[in-house]
C-alpha cells in the first residue's frame, strides 16, 4: 500500500520533518509532484537540512527514495543538493531512483518564469521562479523534455529546439536580467553528472515494490490550497498537490492508496500572493512570524501569518480523503494568552463553512472562536496526557469539528520533538 503525507494549507506545514520521522516505518519514500519550488526542512541533531527535489526519506539508511514521474527536475539544483548532502557525509545515492518520465526544467524555463512574472506587475503570483509553471506548461503542450531523453542521441537538438521556442515566447515580454549562457553551461555539466545515477520507470518500480509487500510513503510538496485545480486559482502552483496527484505522479491505482496523513500548522501561513482569509496584518501576525521563524525555506521571503482556518481545513480534508491529521508548530503558540480559529465565513449570502468559488476578488470574512492559551513551554512534552488541559481540550474540539483524528502533534523542529496519539497507524 501507499500511504500519503501532504500539506493541507498553503505549503510549509512541516512535511519534511514529519516524513523524516515516519520514514523509519517505510521501505520507500517517493515525491510525486512539484519540483525545487519545495523546501523541506529537517534536523538531524543540530544540523539543518533543506531538501528541494530529493525525498525526505534519505536520512533513514534502509529507505529507498524515488523522485517520481510527476516531479519536475532542475539538474543544476539536484546536483547542488547532492553535493551539499555528500559534504555532510550523508550516503544516499545508492538508494536514490529517478523516474525517466519526470520532466526537465531548462534554464530557459526559469527565464520564461521570470519574464512572465515580471510582466504581471502587481498581479504577480509570487512564484519561486524555479521554472515550475513553464515546465508543466510544456508537459501539457506535449513538447517538454524528460529525464530519460538525456540518453537519446538527438537530445541536444531537442534541447535547442525547445530553447528556441522559449526565447521566441520570451520576446513577447519585457526582458529581465538572466545569464542564460552561464546557467546553460552549469545545467549541461549537471546533466552529464546525473547520467550516472539510477533511472527507473517509476510505475513499474513502485508497483513491483507494493507487490513485494513493501511499505511506500508518498511525500507531498506545496499544499492543497496551492493545487492547480482546487487551490486559490490563479494563485497556485502548476501541479496536483492533492492525493489524486499521487496516482498520476507515481503510476499507482487509487485502490493502492492507504492512509492519507494531512498536515497542518497550529496556525496558518502563506508565501507569495493570493487570498488568505485569516491573515493577520498587525502585531499578532508579526509575533507569530517571529516566534515561528516564518521565512521561506526556498526563497527566504517572509511568510504571511494568520490563524488556523477550519472551513479551509475541512475542504482540504474532503478533497484529499484524509484519514489522520498531524498538527505542527504548536509550541509557537506557547506564549499567547489567547489563540483563535476561524470556524466559519461570513458572506453576502450568510454564514457558511464552505469556500466560495472566487476567493480572489471576494475573500471571505472569517468568524472566529477564541481559546484560552496554555502558557507553557511544550517543547519537552512527549505524552498527550502531559499537555496542559487547555491544549488537550483544544485538540479534542478540533477533532470533533474536522471529524478526523490527530495522530501526531509536533512541538519543535527536532526529529523526536513530537507527541504520538494512540490513533497513530502510520
Ligand atoms: P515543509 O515545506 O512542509 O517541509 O516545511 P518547511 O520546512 O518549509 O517549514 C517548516 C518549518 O518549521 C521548518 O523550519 C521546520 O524545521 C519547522 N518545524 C517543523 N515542525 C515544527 C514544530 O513542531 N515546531 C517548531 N518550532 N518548528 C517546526
Ligand atoms: P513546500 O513543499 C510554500 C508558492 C509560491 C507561489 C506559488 C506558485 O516547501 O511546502 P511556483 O514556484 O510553484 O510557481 O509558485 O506557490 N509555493 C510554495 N509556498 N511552500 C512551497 O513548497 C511552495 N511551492 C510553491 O510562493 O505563491
Ligand atoms: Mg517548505
Amino acid at each position: 500500500m501507499v500511504d500519503v503525507l501532504l500539506g493541507l494549507q498553503w505549503g510549509d506545514e512541516g512535511k519534511g520533518k514529519i516524513v523524516d520521522y515516519l520514514a523509519a516505518k517505510y521501505d520507500l519514500v517517493a515525491r510525486f509532484q512539484g519540483g525545487p519550488n519545495a523546501g523541506h526542512t529537517l534536523y538531524l541533531g543540530k544540523k539543518k537540512y533543506v531538501l528541494h527535489t530529493i525525498p525526505s526519506g534519505i536520512f533513514r539508511t534502509n529507505v529507498q527514495n524515488v523522485i517520481g514521474n510527476g516531479v519536475v527536475i532542475d539538474p543544476t539544483i539536484l546536483c547542488a543538493e547532492i553535493d551539499q548532502l555528500s559534504t555532510s557525509g550523508i550516503e544516499f545515492l545508492s538508494r536514490l531512483y529517478i523516474a525517466k518520465k519526470a520532466h526537465l526544467i531548462l534554464p530557459s524555463h526559469r527565464f520564461l518564469d521570470a519574464v512572465m512574472e515580471a510582466a504581471k506587475g502587481a498581479g504577480k503570483i509570487g512564484s519561486t521562479l524555479k521554472g515550475i509553471g513553464p515546465t508543466y506548461t510544456d508537459k501539457v503542450a506535449r513538447q517538454g523534455l524528460r529525464m530519460g531523453d538525456v540518453f537519446l542521441s538527438d537530445f541536444q537538438d531537442r534541447y535547442n529546439k525547445l530553447k528556441a521556442t522559449h526565447l521566441q515566447m520570451a520576446s513577447a515580454y519585457p526582458s529581465v536580467d538572466f545569464d542564460l549562457e552561464g546557467e546553460e553551461k552549469t545545467w549541461m555539466a549537471s546533466i552529464e553528472r546525473l547520467r550516472k545515477l539510477q533511472f527507473i520507470d517509476s510505475a513499474y518500480f513502485i508497483n513491483h515494490a507494493i507487490k513485494a509487500g513493501k511499505k511506500v510513503l508518498a511525500e507531498g510538496a506545496q499544499g492543497s490550497m496551492l493545487d492547480i485545480d482546487y487551490g486559490t486559482y490563479p494563485f497556485v502552483t502548476s501541479s496536483n498537490t492533492i492525493t489524486s496527484g499521487v496516482c498520476n505522479g507515481l503510476g499507482i491505482a487509487p485502490q493502492k492508496i492507504g492512509e492519507v496523513i494531512g498536515i497542518t500548522k497550529a496556525y496558518c501561513t502563506r508565501v507569495g500572493s493570493g487570498p488568505f482569509p485569516t491573515e493577520l496584518h498587525g502585531e499578532t501576525g508579526e509575533e507569530i512570524r517571529k516566534a515561528g521563524g516564518e521565512f521561506g525555506a526556498t526563497t527566504g521571503r517572509p511568510r504571511r501569518c494568520g490563524w488556523i482556518d477550519l472551513p479551509q481545513l475541512k475542504y482540504t480534508i474532503m478533497i484529499n480523503g484524509v484519514t489522520q491529521l498531524v498538527m505542527t508548530k504548536v509550541d509557537i503558540l506557547d506564549n499567547f494568552d489567547e489563540i483563535s480559529a476561524a470556524t466559519a465565513y461570513e458572506t453576502e449570502k450568510g454564514i457558511t463553512d464552505e469556500l466560495p468559488f472566487d476567493m480572489v476578488t471576494n475573500c471571505p470574512k472569517p468568524v472566529y472562536k477564541s481559546y484560552k492559551g496554555w502558557k507553557k513551554d511544550l517543547t519537552g512534552v512527549r505524552n498527550f496526557g502531559d499537555f496542559p488541559s487547555e491544549l488537550q481540550d483544544y485538540v479534542q474540539e478540533m477533532e470533533d469539528i474536522l471529524e478526523t483524528p490527530f495522530s501526531i502533534i509536533s512541538v519543535g523542529p527536532g526529529r523526536e520533538q513530537l507527541v504520538l496519539r494512540p490513533t497513530t497507524t502510520a
